[in-house]
């Protein structure tokens, strides 16, 4: 391509000469790369001064919505995600809008029922979706088959990707090889793709990969080939340039401010390096420079605080090093943290792809890498020499069930059988398409939300999320008042914080005492929300015997008998000694403490209950996996002290058992 090169006479606007085959781009700022780098907590607020600019550019798609963003819009910004799609549609009229779409899982975290999937995709096109991205994490695109059905019903373009994934630090090996990706691609042509993405999600993709993946793409199937590739390991740019050789159609990019790290290349160096050639994308590189400066003076002040600067590096070696996604990676780190752990990294770095090969070699995308991730962490924490898999959590008994589709390699026999102990669906794992044995859930969520939801987007987002939506719908129509934290900041906010942390650095604000007490057992932590700022504070009593705060209720440590050590199925009460014995009332008994952080998603027992040891008692969601927290012991439920959507955390008395 460089003979077309002519070093005179180009020019940076877009009214030069057009390439002979352009490259298309599309851009992910409002999606993709708010979710990459600033915890999905992308504002509509702050998409707008940018809107109508990045209509003018001529990108091929703008990616603003689906993820992440509806589960964070309604559950941390009080936005109802519906509505940014047609406020953004106000603004950008031109360029068509992409969403990413997890097939059957929607925008969630399992396979819902076909009505709602297809209630989903018909309100996503008549709220102002164009472009399709469909995914799903075990590339079993029998979970495309009903969102399909209604993209082409609704006349919208389907886009299906392959997700890309290795078993090895190249491709190739016995599972994802050139083959697998030329089959899959043939797969998704014969369903009727619009347009095909190779989705590399983890950014494990090598330039010298890139190059014969795109090569054979393009020589087996007729569909657009799109890329898209994370710069997490610093390889895109140049992964980039070689797919563009090798042909490939379209490519993804973000606006420079939400670009490179766990994110995107961004688009003003592609733009610049193709100027000239057969390839230019013809992009007016002056208009983009200018919604640079918007969004750096405007927007970026409010989110920089979001970026992970705990390394000054912005590239992960390690997703080179464990062919994992980065976002996995960080949130195997967070985790570990949580729990006071963070030693055992290289345990779970080793135990990691043993859980995935157990599982059938999975790609590891949303939500199979917390599937896998959280399943690596318990096994390392839970595990001991001779029982392997103490701890099986909700979402892995699904997926050894069948429920999330079929694995590229089959599940571990042995690992399955267990799983699928007492499994409510049956013990024998299904070989149909996942959504057959799901009951319509449509009409149930209906019932279930009732005049809480003013019309079918309501329900929509309900059906998804049962505990968030509720809360989200109850702020939305005044039933109950946000709480400070959901709230938009200002410029003005950021600039007083701004100064404040520089006092604090500067040493003008704190008066340091020159010696920390030591942290006792009595010490409690609270969350305390302040202007929309959110603390998590260390509070331990100087002298005399422990108030404890609610919700805990009671006031004076009741008499605990903690269960004895190791029992199977109660991980958290095996560790009597780091959890601490939070008193419930007055109330004696065996507790049931929450092994980790999370938020109750329901209670199966009630006070009053009987039950027998192993029954499960309260789901715990805990980094988006639901676990099934079991009784230690046989007796009657004598207290319930929390109730779902309640934030617990680790070491939290659940239920008091007599
Ligand atoms: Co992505």
């Amino acid at each position: 391509m460089s003979d077309n090169v002519k070093m005179t006479a180009l020019r940076y606007e877009s009214d030069r000469p057009r390439a002979k085959n352009p490259v298309k781009i599309m851009d992910l700022s409002l999606r993709d790369g708010h979710q990459s780098l600033f915890a999905t907590r992308g504002r509509t607020e702050d998409m707008i001064p940018v809107a109508e600019l990045m209509d003018e550019i001529g990108f091929w798609a703008i990616e603003t919505w689906g993820g992440a963003t509806f589960d964070t819009m309604h559950r941390f910004l009080n936005e109802d995600p519906w509505e940014r799609l047609r406020t953004l549609k106000r603004y950008i009229k031109k360029t068509p809008f992409s969403m990413l779409l997890r097939a059957q899982n929607l925008v969630g975290y399992r396979n819902y029922a076909d009505d709602l999937a297809l209630a989903f995709v018909e309100r996503a096109a008549e709220n102002g979706m164009d472009v399709f991205r469909t995914f799903d994490a075990l590339n079993d695109y029998r979970n495309f088959e009903t969102v399909v059905k209604q993209i082409k019903k609704s006349g919208k373009h389907f886009q299906g990707c392959i997700c890309y994934t290795l078993t090895e630090p190249r491709l190739g090996g016995e599972v994802y090889n050139l083959d697998y990706y030329v089959a899959k691609a043939r797969a998704l042509e014969d369903m009727g793709a619009d347009s095909i993405c190779v989705k590399d999600m983890a950014g494990l993709m090598a330039p010298y990969d890139a190059y014969p993946l795109i090569k054979a793409l393009k020589a087996a199937v007729k569909a657009p080939i799109h890329l898209h590739s994370h710069f997490t390991s610093g390889m895109s740019p140049m992964t980039h340039l070689k797919a563009i050789e090798a042909g490939v159609d379209i490519i993804d990019t973000c606006m420079t401010p939400y670009a490179y790290r766990t994110s995107h290349a961004a688009v003003e160096p592609l733009v610049m390096a193709l100027l000239g050639t057969n390839r230019d994308t013809g992009f007016d590189i002056k208009k983009l420079a200018e919604i640079n400066e918007i969004l750096e003076k405007q927007v970026m002040p409010k989110y920089k605080h979001l970026l992970d600067d705990s390394k000054v590096s912005i590239i992960d070696i390690n997703v080179l090093l464990h062919q994992t996604p980065g976002g996995m990676l960080s949130n195997l780190v967070n985790q570990l943290r949580e729990m006071d752990a963070l030693d055992k990294i290289d345990e779970v770095y080793r135990e990691l792809p043993r859980v995935r090969k157990d599982l059938g070699q999975i790609p590891l995308v949303t939500p199979t890498s917390q599937i896998v991730g959280v399943q690596t962490v318990n096994n390392v924490l839970h595990d001991t020499p001779e029982e392997r898999y103490r701890m099986i959590t909700g979402q892995v008994k699904d997926l050894c069930y069948g429920l999330y589709g079929k694995t590229a390699v089959p599940i571990n026999p042995e690992l399955q059988k267990k799983a699928l102990k007492g499994y409510p669906r049956g013990e024998e794992p299904i070989t149909c398409r996942p959504a057959e044995v799901l009951e319509p859930e449509l009409e149930k969520a209906k019932a279930e939300i009732g005049d809480l939801a003013a019309d079918i987007d309501d329900v929509i987002l309900y059906a998804q999320f049962p505990v968030t939506g509720r809360k989200f719908l109850e702020w939305k129509y005044g039933r109950s008042e946000p709480p400070a934290s959901v709230r938009p900041t200002t410029l003005e906010k950021v600039k007083k914080r701004d100064e404040l942390v520089k006092k604090a650095l500067a040493g003008e604000l704190i008066e340091k005492k020159a010696d920390n007490p030591v942290k006792t057992a009595n010490l409690r932590t609270f969350n305390v929300f302040v202007d929309g700022e959110y603390f998590n504070v260390e509070v331990d009593p100087v002298g005399g015997p422990v108030v404890p705060a609610p919700p805990v209720q009671g006031t004076a440590p009741a008499p605990v008998a903690v269960s004895a050590p190791a029992p199977v199925t109660a991980p958290a009460a095996s560790a009597p000694a780091a959890a601490p014995a939070q008193p419930s009332g007055d109330v004696a008994g065996t507790l049931l403490l929450a092994p980790m952080p999370g938020m109750i998603v329901k209670y199966l027992k009630s006070v009053g209950d009987t039950v027998a040891k192993g029954e499960t008692i309260v789901i715990l969601e805990a980094m988006k996996m639901e676990n099934a927290l079991t009784a230690p012991c046989d007796g009657v439920v004598k207290a319930v002290p929390f109730k779902s959507g309640d934030t617990v955390a680790k070491g939290a008395s659940l239920c008091v058992i007599g």
